[in-house]
This record gives structure tokens, sequence and C-alpha cells, in this order.
């Protein structure tokens, strides 16, 4: 970083940013993972520990980065992945992400647990001429899951994106220990249950405990399927396995995720498992697609992804960090910084676009 004018130059810097601006409780609840915070760690160095194959005299005067996802044509591979409660950063939170994402290109994954409502989001979206998908936790109450998808429907999202990796809410000790709320003035915006400031402890962690279903099983994806006409993409998955069942469950696509290390600590790292997954799902489904989130920082993270089988990526705490430091501007500038970061990798990887990333770039 630029220490005389503070000027970011690159997704890292934002962090530092951020932490100067954000109140303790905030920074930690972003940044803080589960248990030891192995798996926060280890999400980033798995992707430092790929080693690439380049091509060389490749004609890469005119990089193209554009690609689809589900369909529907993106600026890049990177999506905002679907972090809660926005508005901690910054108080236009998703308002502000909804925009600088539609500015450059790429599709906005709206988490349940937004700071503003679904409906205000989604009309700021596409005012914009943005898109978006809405990342969905279900509530023990079928019926406030079900007036959810409803309303993600009618307001125009293009998926779900069903979060599978949360029967319960991971330990995450900094939250625990900062006792986490909501400040004043801060609300769950899409349900009326909200989030209350207890005792002891992260309230966040007796919400979901209280609010959200530990008994999903392969059968809820199939209920939900039956009550949306929307595909439905499943996150958090990291085991081959459950991935090919995915599929024959009917999933357009899986996110290969450990909730940015904030779920079970230790687990493998999302680089790692998704070889196995890209290759179990294109086995399983001609159409269905691979995502990965966890640890991405830099364009030539997008790249290694995208040659170890990601259609796209999903970038968390970096926008937040964005976000708090510069609002909408910042998340715009951050999203161009990887973009360019992404154009130069694929330049130098001899790619010129992003359907010549094969697996042969990976070194084994
Ligand atoms: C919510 O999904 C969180 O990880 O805090």
């Amino acid at each position: 970083m630029n220490e005389a004018k503070n000027e970011p130059f690159n997704l890292a810097d934002y962090e530092q940013l951020a932490r100067e601006r954000l109140p303790r409780m905030v920074y930690d609840y972003y940044a803080g993972g589960a248990g030891d915070e192995v798996s926060v760690r280890e999400n980033e160095l798995a992707w430092s520990r790929v080693r690439l194959r380049p091509r060389v005299l490749v004609d890469v005067s005119a990089c193209d980065l554009s690609t689809t996802v589900l369909g529907r044509p993106v600026a890049m591979p990177v999506l905002t992945a679907p972090c809660g409660m926005n508005v901690l950063a910054h108080p236009d939170g998703e308002l502000a992400v909804a925009r600088a994402t539609a500015a450059a290109g790429i599709v906005q994954v709206l988490s349940t647990l937004s700071g503003h409502s679904l409906e205000d989001i989604a009309a700021v979206s596409s005012a914009a001429g943005g898109a978006q998908w809405f990342q969905l936790y279900c509530y023990r109450d079928r019926g406030i899951t079900r007036e959810l998808v409803a309303r993600a429907e009618a307001a125009g999202f293009l998926a779900l994106c069903v979060t599978v990796d949360v029967p319960v809410l991971g330990y995450r000790e900094r939250d625990a220990r900062n006792r986490f709320h909501l400040p004043p003035g801060v609300r769950v915006a899409n349900i009326t249950q909200q989030v209350a400031e207890i005792d002891r402890g992260s309230a966040l962690l007796q919400y979901v405990s209280d609010q959200f279903d530990p008994s999903l099983t392969w059968e809820s994806v199939d209920w939900l399927r039956s009550i949306t006409r929307l595909p439905v993409v499943l996150k958090g998955v990291l085991a081959a396995e459950d991935a090919r069942l995915a599929v024959e469950h009917g999933a357009a696509g899986v996110i290969v995720s450990n909730h940015g290390g904030r779920q079970l600590d230790g687990t493998v790292a999302p680089c790692d498992a998704l070889p196995e997954i890209a290759e179990a799902v294109a086995r399983a489904a001609d159409t269905a697609e691979v995502y990965v989130d966890g640890g991405i920082r830099r364009g030539v993270d997008v790249l290694k992804a995208l040659a170890l089988g990601a259609r796209a990526v999903l970038i968390g705490r970096p926008y937040l960090w964005a976000l708090a430091a510069e609002g909408e501007a910042g998340v715009l500038r951050l999203l161009h910084m990887l973009r360019d970061e992404l154009q130069r990798s694929l330049a130098l990887a001899g790619c010129p676009r992003v359907r010549d990333v094969r697996p042969s770039l990976i070194a084994r």
C-alpha cells in the first residue's frame, strides 16, 4: 500500500483500510472463523501452493474475460458471495454492492441475512442492469422459507443458492468474546425474526440455533425444488459424494466452499477439494456447474480455480473490506483490480479466453 496516500493496490490492502475504520466487533465478525481459524488461513494458503505451466507464443493481444453463469453472460468469472449484514460495513450495504456488481457486469449473490430488503436491493440491481442470485437459509418454520423463495422469485432473482453447511453455526470464538450483536438501527430486513442481543456469547449463534433448520436432508432439496422454478445451486459442498448427490437431486450447480472457514474448522481447503468435485460433477451431468469460494485474493487465484475445474469463483471478505473503506466506489474499484489481475494472468498463461484455461495449465 502507498503509505502517503493510503492508496490500495490490491485486495489485501483493503483489509488493512477496513480494519482501521470498523468497530472491533464488526471487523472480527467478518475476519474471523471457527475454532482455531485453521481453515481461514488454509483457504488462502492452498491457492498459493498451486503451480502453473503457462504456454507461450499465443496471441493474447485481446484477452476476453467474459463467460456465463447458469447461462447468463457475465463480464468475468467472479461473483460476490452471500455475506451477511453488509450494512455493518457501510450503511448502503447490499445496495452499494448491487450497484457495483451491476457496473462490473457480474452477479451478486445476496444473503438471506441482508440489512436491506431483498425487494429494495433487487430494484436497485435491476435499475442498474444487474443480475442476482438469492442465498437461502432454511428456517425451521417452512412457511418462512417458502415465503422467502416466493419473494425472491417475484423480485427477479435468477437462482436460489441454498447454503447446506450450516446445520448449526460454527463456533466463532471472536464473536463470543465480543458478544456479537446487531447495533441499534441494524435489522435483518427480510424477516420478522430478529437477531436479539443476549447476555453471553454471540447473538448470531443463538439466532441460528433458534431459527435455522438443523434437520435438512436431500429430501429438503427435493422439497425446495418442488416449490420453485428457479435453478438451485448448493453452497458448501466439499466431498465428491455430495456433489454427485447434488446432481442426482437436480441441482444446477454446487459451490465448493467451507463458508470462509466459518463452519467446521480443519476441513479440506476448497481449492484442494475442487478437482475431485469438478470431476464427479462432469461425470454425473453435462450441464451442472461448479463454483468455488474461500481465500481468493488475486487474479491468479481465479485463473487457478478455472484450471482446477471451476466455472467461476465467489469472493466474500475482500468486497466487505472495500465496502467498509470506500463504499460502492470501493467495491467497484476492487472488482476492477481483480479483473485487471485476471486479465494479466490469462495473458501470461497464454490463454486469450476463459475457455482456453484447461487442466493442463496445472503443474502436477
Ligand atoms: C453467516 O452466514 C455467517 O457466516 O456469519
